[in-house]
């Protein structure tokens, strides 16, 4: 029987890659290289399926280029690398990784969230530095996080997740989101529904793990930083461009807000050099879901939809399920 040509565009854990060696006419980038667009192209080019990550663009100039691509499966809940309505308009299945990372996810916020607070990574680069002589009352002084109040934007999975931590540092939690959650998920979640400037004006942290669309860029910009209180820490678990970065860097330069944890960043990995400089920003490199467990259930997921897919079953996880129905 012909095998299926499918295109890994990033590295797999190993057993899982070897499982697809017999299965399908496979091409794949286990060198883990970053591929350009022309490469990703020239790979796409006779492929039926791909599966891709977050650094991999599938838009409308790379559908062009790969006519025989049906199926794209990422290897991430967020599909922002990917342009749904041009991948619907060829028919083209897509697929990500939901519910697998929740909890992942919300463990870096909380982690950001407090060493942001506490100022973990300033001063351990301080007691590096070998400035420590002595204990000082007034010294190294944070924010505390236990009983402030945490403004949740985006109160899908993971914001929720974020909130069940919460409840255990016994904070006030209120949240905004485009719907409002059923009674018994606020119940649960012990959170309250505000809007978003009342989010802005009375939280002592706002923490933000949105999908990023059109609707959500600059979620943050000028006249929110603006709104926020001058003690204020600014936690991002979404997506690059929730943030006008270059906005965020003049106030945390100004003080305009205490301090911000960042895990996503406009164009990244190019962040704005501006974030180097100031010691009131943690940054990490977009590990939300790093942790073994996790990363092999997303890429398990990811595989699943494919076998699925290729198999002309419907994929557990499929965003444009009305391309099935079109395909011939
Ligand atoms: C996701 O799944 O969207 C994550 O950001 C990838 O780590």
């Amino acid at each position: 029987m012909k095998k299926s040509k499918v295109l890994v565009a990033g590295k797999l854990f190993d057993d899982l890659h070897e499982t697809l060696l017999g299965r399908y006419d496979l091409v794949s980038n286990q060198a883990d290289e970053v591929l350009e667009p022309a490469t990703l192209a020239r790979l796409m080019a006779d492929r039926e399926a791909a599966v891709v990550t977050p650094v991999d663009r599938v838009d409308a100039a790379l559908l062009e280029a790969a006519p025989q691509l049906s199926i794209v499966c990422n290897i991430a809940v967020g599909y922002n690398n990917i342009d749904l309505g041009a991948c619907t308009a060829r028919k083209v299945v897509v697929t990500n990784t939901p519910g697998v990372l929740d909890e992942t996810t919300a463990d870096l916020g909380f982690a950001l969230l407090l060493a942001a607070a506490r100022r973990v990574v300033e001063s351990d680069r301080w007691v590096r530095g070998g400035h420590w002589q002595a204990w000082r009352t007034t010294a190294w002084m944070g924010r505390d996080v236990h009983h402030a109040r945490l403004g949740i934007l985006g109160m899908g999975r993971i914001g929720q997740a974020i909130a069940r931590r919460a409840a255990g540092f016994a904070m006030d939690v209120v949240y905004h989101n485009r719907s409002r959650l059923a009674p018994e998920l606020e119940q649960a979640c012990s959170a309250r529904y505000v809007d978003k400037d009342q989010l802005l004006e009375t939280s002592d942290f706002v923490l933000l793990c949105l999908p990023y669309t059109p609707a959500t860029h600059h979620t943050i910009g000028i006249a929110e930083l603006q709104c926020m209180r001058s003690d204020a820490v600014l936690v991002n678990i979404g997506r690059g461009g929730l943030i006008d970065d270059a906005a965020l860097i003049e106030a945390l330069r100004a003080r305009r807000i205490a301090a911000a944890g960042l895990d996503v960043f406009e164009n990244e990995p190019l962040l704005q050099r501006g974030f180097f400089d100031l010691d009131n920003v943690v940054l990490t490199p977009h590990i939300g879901s790093a942790s073994l467990a996790t990363r092999r259930a997303m890429c398990e997921l990811a595989l699943q939809n494919l076998h699925a897919a290729l198999s002309g079953a419907v994929p557990p996880n499929i965003l444009n399920p009305q391309v099935l129905g079109a395909r011939p």
